[in-house]
């Protein structure tokens, strides 16, 4: 279906334990975990015999995130994200752009996929792997990016912007850790 290029997801530097990630960008960098957890469960879905029950499963699990937490996150970033790299970072705020783009319409062929009783695996093997990749650069690339270019208080400004955003959802922006058992 695609004749574009391979994407390239960048590695991550040798010894690197983890990315810091400023607290402007906390909250999403989270919701990638929640992300990513779907992308595999999308790519595992694509290897099922056909007719068994947890490609279905993991299609409704897909939509189900897409709706609540999905949506919105693509639209953070492209509301506050993208228009600040745009300088400094045409190219990552394009491949994001059109990456989100094509999520969609893959979430959309999902969807009436799962009406109609169709085969769901061709579309999870496609969209699993995009969306694995697309976390994974965010991550590794376009979230470092912005970063080292933006000033703290841009940072913050962006952080407060996203934080009014998802009150007004009503999603929670940065769930606080589990506290520690009580002794
Ligand atoms: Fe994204
Ligand atoms: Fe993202």
């Amino acid at each position: 279906m695609s004749e574009r290029p391979p994407r390239v997801v960048p590695a991550l530097a040798p010894g690197t334990r983890g990315l810091r990630r400023d607290p402007a960008l906390v909250a999403l960098s989270r919701e990638h975990h929640g992300v990513l957890v779907r992308a595999l469960d999308l790519k595992r879905a694509a290897q099922r015999p056909a007719g068994d029950p947890a490609v279905v499963a993991a299609a409704r699990a897909f939509l189900a995130t897409w709706e609540a937490e999905m949506r919105g996150h693509f639209a953070d970033e492209e509301q506050e994200l993208l228009p600040a790299a745009r300088g400094f970072d045409p190219e990552g705020v394009r491949r994001i752009a059109d990456e989100h783009r094509e999520m969609e319409a893959l979430a959309a062929s999902l969807a009436t996929a799962l009406v109609r009783g169709d085969d769901l695996r061709p579309v999870c093997a496609e969209l699993g792997p995009l969306l694995d990749d697309h976390v994974r650069y965010e991550e590794r690339a376009f979230y470092e990016t912005l970063q080292r270019h933006l000033g703290a208080e841009q940072l913050a400004r962006i952080g407060q912007a996203l934080e009014a955003r998802r009150a007004e959802r009503g999603v929670s922006a940065c769930p606080a850790p589990p506290s520690p058992p009580a002794r």
